[in-house]
């Protein structure tokens, strides 16, 4: 079962904004949108770019390094690098595009918590 850890307090996550925080010993990427809080692992599944220096627009977040994008509602790819053509192929059949894991996370007051996946 899944147990909650506080790891940031709301002030320190305005709108629009991302931060890098450590449960364990594990990079946890924290995001809001508007209302809603999204928690996944900080680390680009395609080459380990942190994605807390990255840009967020709405729920997706953009990866500093080539440009991927994945939507932290479910983790999902939107777009895998920004290489196109053939590099984009061969970027595919070298590293298949893979989703970012997500996490739980909840607000409790003026505290935000986040659950880590099993497995
Ligand atoms: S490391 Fe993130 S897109 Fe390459």
């Amino acid at each position: 079962m899944s147990s909650f850890t506080r790891v940031a307090e709301i002030a320190e996550l305005p709108d629009g904004t991302m931060k890098k925080v450590t449960v364990g010993e594990k990079e946890i990427l924290i995001a809001r949108s508007g209302s809603r809080y999204f928690a996944a692992d900080d680390r680009c599944p395609h080459m380990n770019g942190d994605l807390s220096l990255g840009t967020l627009s709405g729920t997706v977040v953009t990866c500093p390094v080539h440009h991927s994008q994945f939507d932290l509602t479910d983790g999902r790819v939107v777009r895998w690098t920004d290489f196109t053509g053939f590099k984009l192929s061969a970027a595919k059949l070298l590293k298949s595009p893979k989703p970012l894991t997500t996490h739980e996370i909840k607000v409790e007051g003026n505290g935000i918590f986040v659950a880590l996946k099993e497995g």
